[in-house]
Protein backbone atom coordinates (compact mmCIF):
# COMPACT_ATOMS: atom_id res chain seq x y z
CA UNK A 1 0.00 0.00 0.00
CA UNK A 2 1.33 3.70 0.25
CA UNK A 3 0.95 6.18 2.61
CA UNK A 4 -0.41 9.44 1.68
CA UNK A 5 -0.25 12.75 3.84
CA UNK A 6 -2.90 15.55 3.60
CA UNK A 7 -5.84 13.82 1.64
CA UNK A 8 -8.89 15.64 2.99
CA UNK A 9 -7.87 18.58 0.96
CA UNK A 10 -8.30 19.39 -2.07
CA UNK A 11 -5.57 17.98 -4.37
CA UNK A 12 -5.26 14.86 -2.10
CA UNK A 13 -8.67 14.24 -2.33
CA UNK A 14 -8.95 14.49 -6.00
CA UNK A 15 -5.24 12.44 -5.99
CA UNK A 16 -7.67 9.38 -3.83
CA UNK A 17 -10.25 9.21 -6.16
CA UNK A 18 -8.14 9.31 -8.92
CA UNK A 19 -5.92 6.62 -7.94
CA UNK A 20 -8.77 4.43 -6.64
CA UNK A 21 -10.18 4.37 -10.05
CA UNK A 22 -6.82 3.04 -11.36
CA UNK A 23 -5.37 0.99 -8.73
CA UNK A 24 -6.47 -1.57 -5.97
CA UNK A 25 -3.81 -0.86 -3.92
CA UNK A 26 -4.67 0.73 -0.74
CA UNK A 27 -4.34 3.84 0.58
CA UNK A 28 -3.33 4.72 3.78
CA UNK A 29 -4.38 8.79 4.32
CA UNK A 30 -2.77 10.86 7.33
CA UNK A 31 -4.28 14.44 7.59
CA UNK A 32 -4.90 16.52 10.58
CA UNK A 33 -7.82 17.96 9.19
CA UNK A 34 -7.30 21.45 9.57
CA UNK A 35 -9.93 23.89 8.43
CA UNK A 36 -9.00 22.67 4.85
CA UNK A 37 -9.05 19.51 5.40
CA UNK A 38 -12.15 17.84 4.89
CA UNK A 39 -14.03 14.50 4.86
CA UNK A 40 -17.22 14.84 2.79
CA UNK A 41 -14.36 14.97 0.20
CA UNK A 42 -14.28 10.89 0.80
CA UNK A 43 -17.62 10.53 1.41
CA UNK A 44 -18.40 8.28 -1.69
CA UNK A 45 -15.37 6.17 -0.27
CA UNK A 46 -16.30 5.73 3.08
CA UNK A 47 -17.30 1.92 2.64
CA UNK A 48 -14.46 1.32 0.53
CA UNK A 49 -11.85 -0.91 2.50
CA UNK A 50 -8.81 0.33 -0.21
CA UNK A 51 -9.20 3.71 1.75
CA UNK A 52 -7.58 3.57 5.57
CA UNK A 53 -8.29 7.55 6.70
CA UNK A 54 -6.39 8.21 9.90
CA UNK A 55 -6.58 11.87 11.69
CA UNK A 56 -3.24 12.81 12.67
CA UNK A 57 -0.29 15.50 12.14
CA UNK A 58 2.55 14.84 9.69
CA UNK A 59 5.17 16.63 12.58
CA UNK A 60 4.14 13.80 15.14
CA UNK A 61 6.83 11.79 14.81
CA UNK A 62 5.42 9.08 17.50
CA UNK A 63 2.43 8.79 15.48
CA UNK A 64 3.94 8.45 12.18
CA UNK A 65 6.57 5.82 13.39
CA UNK A 66 3.75 3.99 14.44
CA UNK A 67 1.93 4.30 11.16
CA UNK A 68 4.78 3.54 9.04
CA UNK A 69 5.36 0.31 11.26
CA UNK A 70 2.00 -1.16 11.13
CA UNK A 71 0.73 -0.65 7.33
CA UNK A 72 4.42 -0.90 5.74
CA UNK A 73 3.64 1.59 2.70
CA UNK A 74 6.22 0.92 -0.43
CA UNK A 75 5.36 4.49 -0.88
CA UNK A 76 4.68 8.07 0.97
CA UNK A 77 3.54 10.53 -0.78
CA UNK A 78 3.23 14.30 0.73
CA UNK A 79 0.59 16.72 -0.11
CA UNK A 80 0.10 17.93 3.53
CA UNK A 81 0.58 21.82 3.43
CA UNK A 82 -0.80 25.21 4.63
CA UNK A 83 -1.91 26.36 1.38
CA UNK A 84 -3.25 29.51 1.03
CA UNK A 85 -0.93 32.76 0.22
CA UNK A 86 -3.04 34.68 1.78
CA UNK A 87 -3.33 32.87 5.22
CA UNK A 88 0.12 32.99 5.15
CA UNK A 89 0.28 36.71 5.00
CA UNK A 90 -2.13 36.87 8.03
CA UNK A 91 -0.05 34.63 9.83
CA UNK A 92 2.92 32.39 9.05
CA UNK A 93 3.13 30.58 11.82
CA UNK A 94 1.58 27.55 10.94
CA UNK A 95 3.12 27.87 7.18
CA UNK A 96 6.52 27.48 9.37
CA UNK A 97 5.37 24.46 11.51
CA UNK A 98 3.74 22.15 9.27
CA UNK A 99 5.24 22.84 5.67
CA UNK A 100 9.06 23.15 7.48
CA UNK A 101 9.15 21.66 10.46
CA UNK A 102 5.94 18.73 9.79
CA UNK A 103 8.00 17.76 6.58
CA UNK A 104 11.67 17.33 8.65
CA UNK A 105 9.24 15.72 10.88
CA UNK A 106 7.93 13.33 8.51
CA UNK A 107 11.27 13.11 6.60
CA UNK A 108 13.45 11.69 9.62
CA UNK A 109 10.01 9.44 10.40
CA UNK A 110 10.68 7.92 6.96
CA UNK A 111 14.58 7.66 6.97
CA UNK A 112 14.22 5.72 10.08
CA UNK A 113 11.75 3.40 8.29
CA UNK A 114 13.72 3.14 4.87
CA UNK A 115 17.04 2.48 6.61
CA UNK A 116 15.98 -1.15 8.05
CA UNK A 117 13.93 -2.17 5.23
CA UNK A 118 14.80 -5.25 3.36
CA UNK A 119 15.88 -5.68 0.23
CA UNK A 120 14.29 -5.28 -2.31
CA UNK A 121 11.90 -2.91 -0.49
CA UNK A 122 14.20 -0.81 0.18
CA UNK A 123 15.35 0.23 -2.94
CA UNK A 124 11.71 0.23 -4.26
CA UNK A 125 10.29 2.68 -1.50
CA UNK A 126 9.75 6.32 -2.75
CA UNK A 127 9.24 9.22 -0.89
CA UNK A 128 7.31 11.72 -3.15
CA UNK A 129 6.83 15.55 -1.91
CA UNK A 130 4.08 17.61 -3.52
CA UNK A 131 5.35 21.23 -4.14
CA UNK A 132 4.61 24.01 -6.37
CA UNK A 133 6.16 26.40 -9.35
CA UNK A 134 5.80 29.67 -6.13
CA UNK A 135 9.13 28.29 -5.28
CA UNK A 136 10.25 29.87 -7.82
CA UNK A 137 9.21 33.59 -7.22
CA UNK A 138 7.74 35.86 -10.38
CA UNK A 139 8.08 36.27 -14.01
CA UNK A 140 8.44 39.17 -16.32
CA UNK A 141 6.21 39.11 -19.26
CA UNK A 142 8.89 37.91 -22.07
CA UNK A 143 11.18 35.54 -19.98
CA UNK A 144 10.51 32.37 -20.30
CA UNK A 145 8.36 29.49 -18.43
CA UNK A 146 10.11 27.98 -14.78
CA UNK A 147 11.95 24.91 -15.95
CA UNK A 148 13.18 22.75 -13.31
CA UNK A 149 16.40 24.60 -12.77
CA UNK A 150 15.18 28.05 -12.73
CA UNK A 151 16.78 29.70 -9.52
CA UNK A 152 14.67 29.37 -6.09
CA UNK A 153 13.20 32.81 -5.44
CA UNK A 154 10.33 32.60 -3.17
CA UNK A 155 8.07 35.81 -2.38
CA UNK A 156 5.66 34.83 0.32
CA UNK A 157 5.80 33.60 3.68
CA UNK A 158 3.53 30.30 1.99
CA UNK A 159 6.45 30.09 -0.94
CA UNK A 160 9.24 30.25 1.45
CA UNK A 161 7.74 27.33 3.17
CA UNK A 162 7.54 25.28 0.38
CA UNK A 163 10.77 26.23 -0.87
CA UNK A 164 11.94 25.04 2.60
CA UNK A 165 10.59 21.68 2.57
CA UNK A 166 12.05 21.04 -1.11
CA UNK A 167 15.40 21.76 -0.18
CA UNK A 168 15.13 19.02 3.11
CA UNK A 169 13.52 16.53 0.91
CA UNK A 170 16.70 17.39 -1.53
CA UNK A 171 19.29 16.91 0.97
CA UNK A 172 18.14 13.90 2.76
CA UNK A 173 18.29 12.04 -0.64
CA UNK A 174 22.25 14.11 -1.46
CA UNK A 175 22.89 12.99 2.38
CA UNK A 176 21.04 10.13 3.61
CA UNK A 177 20.46 8.50 -0.27
CA UNK A 178 16.34 8.90 0.36
CA UNK A 179 14.68 7.53 -2.66
CA UNK A 180 13.19 11.04 -3.32
CA UNK A 181 11.09 12.40 -6.05
CA UNK A 182 9.35 16.33 -6.34
CA UNK A 183 6.72 17.07 -8.47
CA UNK A 184 6.19 21.19 -8.73
CA UNK A 185 2.69 22.07 -10.13
CA UNK A 186 1.13 25.63 -11.35
CA UNK A 187 -2.60 26.22 -10.20
CA UNK A 188 -4.69 23.90 -9.87
CA UNK A 189 -8.51 23.74 -10.21
CA UNK A 190 -11.35 21.63 -10.33
CA UNK A 191 -14.03 19.53 -7.95
CA UNK A 192 -13.46 19.83 -4.19
CA UNK A 193 -11.86 23.25 -4.34
CA UNK A 194 -12.01 24.72 -0.91
CA UNK A 195 -14.02 28.57 -1.75
CA UNK A 196 -10.92 30.83 -0.27
CA UNK A 197 -9.35 30.62 -3.61
CA UNK A 198 -10.17 32.30 -6.72
CA UNK A 199 -11.80 29.98 -9.04
CA UNK A 200 -14.39 28.17 -6.00
CA UNK A 201 -14.67 31.76 -4.70
CA UNK A 202 -15.88 33.48 -7.86
CA UNK A 203 -18.10 30.95 -8.68
CA UNK A 204 -20.09 30.96 -5.26
CA UNK A 205 -19.86 34.35 -4.60
CA UNK A 206 -21.48 35.33 -8.29
CA UNK A 207 -24.03 32.43 -7.41
CA UNK A 208 -24.93 34.43 -4.37
CA UNK A 209 -24.85 37.94 -6.08
CA UNK A 210 -21.84 39.00 -4.14
CA UNK A 211 -18.76 40.76 -5.53
CA UNK A 212 -16.28 38.74 -7.14
CA UNK A 213 -12.86 40.46 -6.04
CA UNK A 214 -9.99 41.20 -8.24
CA UNK A 215 -6.94 41.76 -6.49
CA UNK A 216 -5.12 45.01 -7.51
CA UNK A 217 -5.39 45.36 -12.04
CA UNK A 218 -6.11 41.81 -11.86
CA UNK A 219 -3.54 41.17 -15.06
CA UNK A 220 -1.78 38.99 -12.69
CA UNK A 221 -0.56 35.66 -15.04
CA UNK A 222 -1.07 32.55 -13.64
CA UNK A 223 -0.98 28.69 -15.62
CA UNK A 224 -3.74 26.65 -14.55
CA UNK A 225 -4.38 22.85 -14.68
CA UNK A 226 -7.13 21.03 -14.19
CA UNK A 227 -6.37 18.67 -10.87
CA UNK A 228 -7.33 15.29 -12.29
CA UNK A 229 -4.26 16.32 -14.78
CA UNK A 230 -2.05 16.98 -11.69
CA UNK A 231 -3.49 13.89 -10.02
CA UNK A 232 -1.99 11.88 -12.78
CA UNK A 233 1.29 13.57 -13.35
CA UNK A 234 2.17 12.86 -9.70
CA UNK A 235 0.62 9.25 -10.57
CA UNK A 236 3.50 8.81 -13.07
CA UNK A 237 6.21 10.33 -11.45
CA UNK A 238 5.87 7.52 -8.76
CA UNK A 239 5.96 4.81 -11.07
CA UNK A 240 8.72 6.25 -13.72
CA UNK A 241 10.43 9.59 -12.32
CA UNK A 242 14.25 9.50 -11.76
CA UNK A 243 15.39 9.54 -8.64
CA UNK A 244 16.38 12.51 -6.40
CA UNK A 245 14.92 14.35 -9.42
CA UNK A 246 12.24 17.24 -9.33
CA UNK A 247 9.31 17.60 -12.19
CA UNK A 248 7.66 20.69 -13.53
CA UNK A 249 3.55 20.10 -14.24
CA UNK A 250 1.89 22.71 -15.86
CA UNK A 251 -0.88 22.83 -18.55
CA UNK A 252 0.69 25.72 -20.89
CA UNK A 253 -2.33 27.69 -19.89
CA UNK A 254 -1.32 31.15 -18.94
CA UNK A 255 -4.38 33.08 -17.66
CA UNK A 256 -4.42 37.11 -16.56
CA UNK A 257 -6.93 36.33 -13.13
CA UNK A 258 -9.20 38.98 -14.78
CA UNK A 259 -9.65 36.79 -17.83
CA UNK A 260 -10.23 33.57 -15.76
CA UNK A 261 -13.07 35.37 -13.69
CA UNK A 262 -14.46 36.70 -16.70
CA UNK A 263 -14.50 32.99 -18.27
CA UNK A 264 -16.68 31.77 -15.51
CA UNK A 265 -19.43 34.37 -15.26
CA UNK A 266 -19.43 33.48 -18.87
CA UNK A 267 -20.13 29.90 -18.47
CA UNK A 268 -22.45 30.89 -15.52
CA UNK A 269 -23.95 33.22 -17.66
CA UNK A 270 -25.18 29.87 -19.64
CA UNK A 271 -25.58 27.36 -17.06
CA UNK A 272 -26.94 29.55 -14.12
CA UNK A 273 -28.37 32.96 -15.55
CA UNK A 274 -28.82 35.39 -13.06
CA UNK A 275 -32.61 36.34 -12.40
CA UNK A 276 -32.69 39.58 -13.51
CA UNK A 277 -31.52 38.53 -16.56
CA UNK A 278 -27.74 40.41 -15.86
CA UNK A 279 -24.23 39.16 -16.68
CA UNK A 280 -22.33 37.88 -13.69
CA UNK A 281 -19.15 40.12 -14.28
CA UNK A 282 -21.38 43.27 -13.61
CA UNK A 283 -20.57 41.82 -9.95
CA UNK A 284 -16.89 42.02 -10.64
CA UNK A 285 -14.98 44.50 -7.94
CA UNK A 286 -11.47 45.31 -8.41
CA UNK A 287 -10.11 45.64 -4.33
CA UNK A 288 -7.02 46.19 -2.35
CA UNK A 289 -3.55 44.24 -4.26
CA UNK A 290 -2.62 41.56 -1.91
CA UNK A 291 1.09 42.80 -0.78
CA UNK A 292 4.02 41.22 -2.64
CA UNK A 293 1.45 39.88 -5.20
CA UNK A 294 3.64 37.71 -8.18
CA UNK A 295 3.37 38.99 -10.92
CA UNK A 296 3.21 35.62 -13.11
CA UNK A 297 3.80 31.98 -12.78
CA UNK A 298 4.48 30.08 -15.87
CA UNK A 299 5.48 26.62 -16.38
CA UNK A 300 7.82 24.47 -18.86
CA UNK A 301 6.25 20.81 -18.74
CA UNK A 302 8.56 19.78 -21.46
CA UNK A 303 10.65 17.14 -18.92
CA UNK A 304 7.64 15.65 -17.64
CA UNK A 305 6.44 15.24 -20.86
CA UNK A 306 9.14 13.79 -22.46
CA UNK A 307 10.78 11.59 -19.89
CA UNK A 308 7.43 10.10 -18.49
CA UNK A 309 5.14 10.68 -21.33
CA UNK A 310 2.51 13.01 -18.94
CA UNK A 311 0.45 15.70 -20.59
CA UNK A 312 -2.68 16.94 -19.71
CA UNK A 313 -5.82 15.58 -20.71
CA UNK A 314 -8.11 18.56 -20.21
CA UNK A 315 -8.58 22.46 -22.05
CA UNK A 316 -9.07 25.32 -19.81
CA UNK A 317 -12.30 25.45 -21.46
CA UNK A 318 -13.48 21.82 -20.89
CA UNK A 319 -11.60 21.77 -17.27
CA UNK A 320 -13.41 25.10 -16.36
CA UNK A 321 -17.24 23.73 -17.79
CA UNK A 322 -16.56 20.96 -15.72
CA UNK A 323 -15.52 22.64 -12.62
CA UNK A 324 -18.44 24.84 -12.61
CA UNK A 325 -20.88 22.13 -13.17
CA UNK A 326 -19.42 20.42 -10.27
CA UNK A 327 -20.19 23.10 -7.90
CA UNK A 328 -23.80 23.81 -9.32
CA UNK A 329 -24.24 19.57 -9.13
CA UNK A 330 -23.19 19.81 -5.25
CA UNK A 331 -25.01 22.22 -3.36
CA UNK A 332 -24.81 20.47 -0.17
CA UNK A 333 -20.63 20.14 -0.09
CA UNK A 334 -21.00 23.84 -0.84
CA UNK A 335 -23.04 24.15 2.28
CA UNK A 336 -20.55 21.75 4.56
CA UNK A 337 -17.80 24.12 3.42
CA UNK A 338 -18.79 27.49 3.85
CA UNK A 339 -20.16 27.20 7.05
CA UNK A 340 -17.73 28.46 10.26
CA UNK A 341 -14.62 28.63 10.13
CA UNK A 342 -14.95 29.68 6.37
CA UNK A 343 -16.89 32.51 7.16
CA UNK A 344 -14.49 33.83 9.78
CA UNK A 345 -12.09 33.64 7.06
CA UNK A 346 -13.84 35.55 4.15
CA UNK A 347 -15.19 38.47 6.99
CA UNK A 348 -11.57 39.02 7.93
CA UNK A 349 -9.92 39.55 3.96
CA UNK A 350 -12.90 41.04 2.18
CA UNK A 351 -14.70 42.77 5.14
P1 LIG B 1 -5.38 22.14 0.90
O1 LIG B 1 -5.11 23.31 1.78
O2 LIG B 1 -6.68 22.05 0.17
O3 LIG B 1 -5.24 20.78 1.74
C1 LIG B 1 -4.18 20.57 2.63
C2 LIG B 1 -4.51 19.33 3.47
O4 LIG B 1 -3.40 19.09 4.35
C3 LIG B 1 -5.76 19.48 4.34
O5 LIG B 1 -6.55 18.32 4.26
C4 LIG B 1 -5.19 19.66 5.74
O6 LIG B 1 -6.06 19.16 6.77
C5 LIG B 1 -3.91 18.83 5.66
N1 LIG B 1 -2.89 19.25 6.64
C6 LIG B 1 -2.48 20.52 6.90
N2 LIG B 1 -1.53 20.50 7.87
C7 LIG B 1 -1.32 19.18 8.17
C8 LIG B 1 -0.45 18.50 9.07
N3 LIG B 1 0.41 19.18 9.85
N4 LIG B 1 -0.48 17.16 9.13
C9 LIG B 1 -1.36 16.47 8.34
N5 LIG B 1 -2.21 17.05 7.49
C10 LIG B 1 -2.21 18.39 7.41
O7 LIG B 1 -4.15 22.09 -0.12
P2 LIG B 1 -4.11 21.65 -1.65
O8 LIG B 1 -4.48 22.81 -2.49
O9 LIG B 1 -4.84 20.37 -1.78
O10 LIG B 1 -2.55 21.41 -1.82
C11 LIG B 1 -1.97 20.13 -1.55
C12 LIG B 1 -0.48 20.21 -1.79
O11 LIG B 1 -0.24 20.61 -3.14
C13 LIG B 1 0.23 21.25 -0.92
O12 LIG B 1 1.47 20.75 -0.54
C14 LIG B 1 0.41 22.46 -1.85
O13 LIG B 1 1.53 23.21 -1.49
C15 LIG B 1 0.60 21.77 -3.18
N6 LIG B 1 0.17 22.51 -4.37
C16 LIG B 1 -1.06 23.09 -4.44
C17 LIG B 1 -1.46 23.73 -5.62
C18 LIG B 1 -2.82 24.35 -5.77
O14 LIG B 1 -3.10 24.99 -6.80
N7 LIG B 1 -3.73 24.18 -4.82
C19 LIG B 1 -0.58 23.80 -6.70
C20 LIG B 1 0.70 23.21 -6.59
C21 LIG B 1 1.05 22.56 -5.43
O1 LIG C 1 0.86 28.32 -8.21
C1 LIG C 1 0.50 27.27 -7.38
C2 LIG C 1 -0.22 27.82 -6.17
O2 LIG C 1 -1.52 28.21 -6.60
C3 LIG C 1 -0.32 26.83 -5.02
O3 LIG C 1 0.97 26.52 -4.56
C4 LIG C 1 -1.16 27.40 -3.87
O4 LIG C 1 -1.32 26.44 -2.86
C5 LIG C 1 -2.51 27.78 -4.44
O5 LIG C 1 -3.31 28.37 -3.43
C6 LIG C 1 -2.36 28.74 -5.61
O6 LIG C 1 -1.84 30.01 -5.16
P1 LIG C 1 -2.39 31.39 -5.73
O7 LIG C 1 -2.09 32.46 -4.76
O8 LIG C 1 -1.96 31.60 -7.14
O9 LIG C 1 -3.98 31.04 -5.76
P2 LIG C 1 -5.28 31.88 -5.37
O10 LIG C 1 -6.45 31.10 -5.84
O11 LIG C 1 -5.26 32.32 -3.94
O12 LIG C 1 -5.13 33.17 -6.28
C7 LIG C 1 -5.04 33.06 -7.69
C8 LIG C 1 -4.81 34.46 -8.24
O13 LIG C 1 -6.01 35.22 -8.04
C9 LIG C 1 -3.71 35.23 -7.53
O14 LIG C 1 -3.02 36.04 -8.47
C10 LIG C 1 -4.46 36.08 -6.52
C11 LIG C 1 -5.77 36.38 -7.22
N1 LIG C 1 -6.95 36.55 -6.35
C12 LIG C 1 -7.18 35.60 -5.39
C13 LIG C 1 -8.27 35.72 -4.55
C14 LIG C 1 -8.53 34.70 -3.47
C15 LIG C 1 -7.81 37.61 -6.54
O15 LIG C 1 -7.60 38.45 -7.46
N2 LIG C 1 -8.90 37.73 -5.72
C16 LIG C 1 -9.16 36.84 -4.72
O16 LIG C 1 -10.16 37.03 -3.97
Amino acid sequence: MILVTGCAGFIGSNFVHTWLENHDEPIVNLDKLTYAGNLDNLASLSQDKRHIFVQGDIGDRARVDALLAQYNPRAVLNFAAESHVDRSIHGPGDFIQTNVVGTFNLLESVRAYWAVLPEPAKTDFRFLHVSTDEVYGTLAPQDPPFAETHPFEPNSPYAASKASSDHLVRAWHHTYGLPVLTTNCSNNYGPYHFPEKLIPLVILNALNGKPLPIYGDGQQVRDWLFVQDHCRAIARVLESGRLGETYNIGGWNEMANIDVVKTICARLDVLRPRADGKPYADQITYVTDRPGHDRRYAIDARKIESELGWKPLETFESGIQKTVQWYLDNPKWVEGVTSGEYRKWIGKQYG
